[in-house]
């Protein structure tokens, strides 16, 4: 039998109309002779209502059996109401049971994170996780409509690689046949290649990080936006930042007015975030830290209470650019004036939420990436394909990564990254 089935979200095409909706019973409440039905179908929630003496005995019974969770169709007619949070309630003329749902293990009471994380597969059925992943999707959807409106192209880097991107301590080992393979920890290497074929491209995959950090801004597997620009350099790669940055918050508050609702989310924060963002140099943020107390010394690198402190002082993301070179990656182009620092910038985003951007202007001088790779110790052999970048019509260029969990765990205001991902990979936890 075919259904024409509605979506909640449409509901206000068809006022005064029959419509039927394929559902869950996320919650029900009954006076008598009325059962007030909290139904939700993904796309939203709606209340329906079943009057004893408007409906049938099937229909009237039938939601007498509705357990939290049962799946249905339900059929109605949409009236206007002012009073329900969607504006929009369903007056019940028919139920028909897909499945009766008992013992739901997630109850409207309090759980602890431990148990809802055990069970994160019925999770995300709740209204705030589904409120994040909608968000998560409107921020993947601005992401991609930045870099597409703005001639850049995807292109997607290899999963699996023979040598590292971002150091070597935190890497995801496995076999490849006879060879050693590891996880990638960035596209970046590959996505320099790219920008040498195709002038501005971006990647978006997942990427991991073998980190033995239990905190609430490290996942395992997280997933990251890496665009790369040929003929950019280190001032222009920050312009970029700030308009993408500004882009997905407008792009959040315009069309996820309802879910940061359900968030309670204070938007009133997010508004302030458009370009310019202020600028400090790595110099003027130890000054700062040591003028406030904290114990670092130049050539330290930030910890998370320091990025905190720093981002405390400004209402918009703030870029820290100029780090020691010593603590940097290997392939970050030194300041031309000043060696010992690069030509790179962090993005510590507002509200405690740290570090959301890493990016740089990269080597482009052949010699001197040959002087970074004997420092490193870096194995010409597995890399000999990222030398040849330097070698045939090397150019100035940069890019920079935007971590997807961080910047979604800001844009909702949330205390952890776990709940920005359907199913994070945790210092402890691969399960669900
Ligand atoms: O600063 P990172 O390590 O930079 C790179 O990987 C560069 N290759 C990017 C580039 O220039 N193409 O990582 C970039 C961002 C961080 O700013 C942070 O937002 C996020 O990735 N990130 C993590 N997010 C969640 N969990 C982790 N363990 C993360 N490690 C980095
Ligand atoms: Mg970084």
């Amino acid at each position: 039998m075919s259904r024409n089935l509605s979506m909640i979200r449409d509901v206000d095409q068809h006022k005064d109309q029959a419509v039927t909706i394929g559902c869950w019973l996320h919650n029900k409440r009954s006076s008598g002779k009325i059962q007030f039905l909290q139904l939700r179908d993904g796309s939203g929630f709606i209340q329906a209502v079943v009057v004893k003496s408007d409906v049938p005995n099937e229909v009237w019974d039938a939601a007498g059996k509705l357990t939290q969770e049962s799946s249905l169709y339900v059929t109605g007619t949409v009236r206007e109401d002012t009073r329900s949070k969607s504006g929009y309630e369903l007056t019940v003329t028919g139920i028909e049971i897909i499945q009766v749902s008992s013992d739901y293990p997630i109850t409207p009471k309090e759980h602890g994170v431990d148990y809802l994380m055990d069970h994160r597969h019925l999770w995300i059925r709740s209204p705030r996780q589904r409120a994040i992943l909608v968000i998560r999707a409107q921020i993947i959807r601005a992401i991609q409509q930045f870099f597409d409106e703005r001639g850049f192209h995807l292109v997607d880097p290899p999963i699996l690689t023979p040598s590292s991107c971002e150091g070597t301590t935190n890497l995801f080992h496995t076999k490849y046949f006879d060879e050693d393979a590891f996880l990638t920890q960035s596209g970046q290497l590959y996505m320099e290649a790219a920008a040498m074929a195709l002038g501005r491209v971006y990647s978006f995959g997942p990427t991991f990080r073998a980190e033995k950090s239990k905190t609430r801004r490290h996942l395992i597997e997280f997933w990251m936006i890496e665009p790369e620009m040929a003929f950019i350099t280190h001032e222009e790669n920050l312009e970029v930042q700030e308009q993408f940055v500004s882009h997905i918050i407008q792009s959040v508050l315009d069309n996820c007015g309802k879910e940061l609702e359900v968030l309670e989310r204070d938007t009133t924060k997010l508004k302030n975030i458009q370009a310019p963002f202020p600028r400090i140099t790595y110099d003027e943020a130890i000054s700062f830290l040591q003028a406030n107390g904290h114990e670092i010394e130049w050539g330290e690198d930030f910890g998370a209470p320091h990025e905190t402190a720093i981002a405390e002082k400004y209402d918009k993301p703030v870029f820290i650019t100029h780090y020691p070179t010593e603590i940097k990656a290997f392939y970050m182009k030194p300041d031309p004036n000043r060696p010992e620092v690069v030509l790179c910038a962090d993005m510590i985003a507002p509200e405690g939420y740290g570090e959301i951007i890493g990016g740089s202007q990269r080597i482009d001088d052949p010699e001197l990436m040959e002087e970074r790779f004997t420092e490193h110790e870096l194995s010409r052999e597995a890399y000999q394909w990222y030398l040849d970048l330097r070698k045939y019509g090397t150019v100035p260029h940069s890019g920079f990564g935007l971590g997807l969990e961080r910047t979604v765990a800001w844009i909702c205001g949330l205390d952890h990254v776990r709940e920005t991902i359907p199913f994070p990979r945790l210092l402890y936890r691969l399960y669900p």
